[in-house]
């Protein structure tokens, strides 16, 4: 098989990616090494920011999200007992971010490379890249007992951060920034009305909270838990007496419980790999970073690659300008480390952490007091949640 770009990883980057490439006349075959369904019944966030959207609508891939997914122009942060608004409409200077589950967005970029009849091809199992560094590289897959070899111009690793393509990179070239907390957040999904309209992130000495929702009829809540727990160890009963303990009273006299219909726990790491590019493989998405969920940044940091990546494949193959393929990884990886740092930020601002110094216990507390004290504090976070120029 031949084509222009093979993408590795039928993710919402990978996906993206083809859609975008192909609605501008250049080839792609999309490998995923799991069922479309296994993809669609994974629960992921569903904060997007006002650039990932703009996206969705370029690719032709907005029209549900436009119609179901929510504007949100605020948020609240649960803290030493009260509960302030971070208004991100007024702050960011008119922008807001949309509600809309990434696992509908994945749904919807699938029946787009359906209708346009985009090649993706599932259970693509031993996915390899090679001859990454000439110009003529490859990638091949197995299918049953058959070796599917594609040829290609370009290889994208946008297989995640379990993926093969990073992995093909030599260790002397690639260099790899991560940090583990020492926590994972427990996530329930009901059908149950969310509490609050808006989401709330709590923090609390008995460890962080966050509420949030799919839409009106389907409520998304979070608790830190020890990475010593399990799925096991929290009934839903469990789960919703100790989220309520982290809420205010008011908001916890206000909580609709119900049955989950989903119950995970996720571990929280911020990682970075550098560079982005390889020869002719570029990294995009999870593959090369990810952050804690607590900025809702992951999707959103995935964004921008995509963005810089379908600008440089189109000026390379539309203009003969391969400027935007050569500043690839140092443009994408400027983005990646300021979402880096909101995403720390936020996280350590808000978790409890098991052997903090009563010194950061303070700072954590007046990093709360100086935010809701400051016009330029509120701004500063406005500006990174609704999410930075690409
Ligand atoms: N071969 C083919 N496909 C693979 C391989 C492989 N060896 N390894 C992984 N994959 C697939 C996974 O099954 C998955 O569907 O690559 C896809 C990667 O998708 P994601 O993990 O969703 O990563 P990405 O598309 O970059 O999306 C980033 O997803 O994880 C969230 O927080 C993250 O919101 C962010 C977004
Ligand atoms: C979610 O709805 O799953 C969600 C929202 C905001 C976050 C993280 C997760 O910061």
């Amino acid at each position: 098989m031949k084509t222009q770009v093979c993408i590795i990883g039928g993710g919402p980057s990978g996906l993206m990616l083809s859609q975008l490439l192909h609605l501008k006349g250049i080839e792609t075959v999309v490998l995923e090494r799991q069922s479309r369904e296994y993809v669609l019944s994974r629960i992921r966030a569903g904060v997007l920011e006002h650039g990932f959207a703009e996206l969705m609508r370029e690719a032709q891939c907005g029209e549900r999200m436009d119609k179901e997914g929510e504007i949100h122009d605020g948020f609240l942060i649960a803290h030493d007992g009260k509960l302030d608004r971070v208004d991100l409409h007024k702050y960011s200077g008119g922008s807001s971010v949309v509600v809309y589950g990434q696992t509908e967005l994945t749904r919807d970029l699938y029946e787009a490379r359906d209708r346009m009849k985009g090649i993706v091809i599932h259970n693509a199992e031993d996915v390899q890249p090679h001859d990454l560094k000439s110009d003529k590289p490859y990638v091949t897959y197995r299918n049953g007992d058959e070796i599917v070899r594609i040829d290609c111009d370009f290889v994208i690793g946008a297989d995640g951060f379990h993926g093969v393509s990073r992995k093909s990179i030599p260790k002397n070239v690639l260099k790899e920034y991560e940090k583990v907390y020492p926590f994972g957040w427990l996530g329930v999904l009901s059908r149950t009305k969310p509490v609050s309209p808006e989401l709330i992130y709590a923090k609390h000495e008995r460890g962080f909270a966050l509420c949030s929702l799919r839409s009106q009829v389907l409520s998304r809540y979070y608790i830190q838990v020890p990475l010593t727990d399990t799925v096991e160890d929290w009934s839903d009963e469990a789960f919703w007496n100790e989220l309520k303990r982290r809420l205010p009273k008011e908001v916890a006299d206000k909580l609709i419980t119900g049955d989950s219909i989903e119950k995970s726990i996720a571990p929280l790491r911020s990682f970075v790999a550098e560079p982005m590019r390889y020869g002719n493989l570029f990294l995009a998405g999870d593959a090369a970073h990810i952050v804690p969920p607590t900025g809702a940044r992951g999707l959103n940091s995935a964004a921008s690659d995509i963005y810089y990546l379908y600008r440089a494949m189109v000026a390379h193959y539309k203009q003969g300008d391969s400027s935007g393929l050569d500043n690839y990884s140092a443009k994408a990886l400027a983005r990646v480390w300021k979402a880096q740092r909101f995403s720390w930020w936020m996280t350590t601002m808000l978790h409890t952490f098991p052997a903090s110094i009563e010194y950061d216990q303070k700072l954590q507390e007046i990093d709360l007091a100086y935010l809701f004290s400051s016009e330029a504090a509120q701004r500063s976070l406005a500006e990174n949640y609704v999410g930075l120029p690409f």
